[in-house]
């Protein structure tokens, strides 16, 4: 009777493949036991009925005989993600993270001021009065450029970070006449108990939504819906499916479930499909006017990189 124990590593298949095809070539009127413990590590015992019956073997969770073969050739499972407890899983993408990114990042040279935004959306916000609500404001990226340029905006900018509204209220362009910033974490908190309902022209969702885990999102849509006039806009712009930091987030297989990763700060990125962002807003009531997906690539000589950037970008109407 022979008995052979083996581990596989990701190189040792081909050498295991031919190993097993010797057992399986000799085993005449003998059978072959496998048993599998994770599938990376099996026992197999090359046995006849007399010997197993003599040694009161157990019933394995395996008894083959040739066509034993199949087995080993099965498709190699994904690597497994990195164990996430429960505990953890909440921790991610939570305030805590945020803080501590805004704490480390006091430094205002680090956040760069989103001055493309007028390019793409000036229509919405040069049509005289409008209140306009920046969902996760962060450090203010989006609001001052928008203020300086549209000096009759009012805007209020809400961040579930006491920090980022800190950093806000610091910025030595902040008017508090025009500015009304404060904290609100938006999957929990009824914006309602801050601003007016149904009295906001345009929310900006700039690299928000992705911050906030899937099942999170419909909550936050439908906040947002509640402080929107009717026929009110919501500006749309966030990481796409394929994104550059998608790849490398899913190379260091830091993924939490699908399309959805951790960052090593403990913040989250979900990327979005255009088909999944307009059920998201169809579901809560909105229309879609506008959703498009966008592509760049970024070279990056110092680290000699090529990146395609992807990002989505989109209106919806309530
Ligand atoms: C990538 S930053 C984007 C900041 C800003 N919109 C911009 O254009 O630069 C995402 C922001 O969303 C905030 N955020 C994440 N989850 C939130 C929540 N549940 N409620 C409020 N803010 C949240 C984070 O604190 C962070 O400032």
């Amino acid at each position: 009777m022979a008995t052979v124990a083996q581990s596989i590593d990701n190189n040792g298949l081909n050498s295991l493949e031919n190993v097993f095809q010797a057992f399986v070539d000799n085993l005449g009127d003998k059978i072959l036991i496998l048993t599998i413990f994770d599938f990376m590590t099996f026992i197999w015992i090359q046995a006849s009925k007399q010997e197993m019956m003599a040694l009161r073997l157990p019933t394995p969770p395996f008894v083959v005989t040739t066509s034993a073969f199949h087995i080993r050739k099965r498709r190699r499972p994904p690597p497994p993600p990195v164990p996430v407890t429960a505990v953890k899983l909440q921790c991610f993408g939570g305030v805590d993270s945020w803080e501590n990114f805004y704490d480390c990042h006091q430094n205002k040279q680090f956040f760069k001021d989103r001055h493309y935004l007028h390019k793409d959306w000036g229509q919405y916000f040069s049509n005289g009065n409008i209140i306009l609500l920046e969902a996760g404001c962060g450090a203010g990226n989006t609001i001052f450029p928008l203020a300086n340029k549209y000096p009759q905006l009012h805007i209020h900018a809400c961040d579930f970070s006491h920090h980022a509204i800190t950093l806000v209220k610091s910025h030595p362009n902040f008017l508090k006449d025009q500015i009304n910033a404060f904290v609100c974490n938006i999957a929990e908190e009824n914006l309602c108990d801050h601003i007016m309902p149904a009295s906001v022209d345009i929310v900006t969702l700039v690299f928000t939504l992705s911050a906030l885990s899937p099942e999170k999102m419909p909550i936050v849509i439908q906040n947002l819906g509640l402080v929107l006039k009717p026929g009110g806009h919501v500006l749309f712009r966030d990481y796409a499916i394929g994104d550059y930091a998608q790849l490398m987030l899913m190379n260091k297989n830091q993924v939490l479930s699908e399309n959805f990763y951790f960052r090593g700060d403990g913040t989250c990125s979900f990327y979005f499909s255009e088909g999944l962002l307009r059920e998201l807003f169809e579901r809560a009531g909105f229309i879609v006017v506008d959703v498009n997906t966008y592509n760049r690539e970024i070279i990056n000589r110092a680290r000699n990189i090529t990146m395609q950037r992807r990002w989505i970008r989109a209106v919806f109407r309530r």
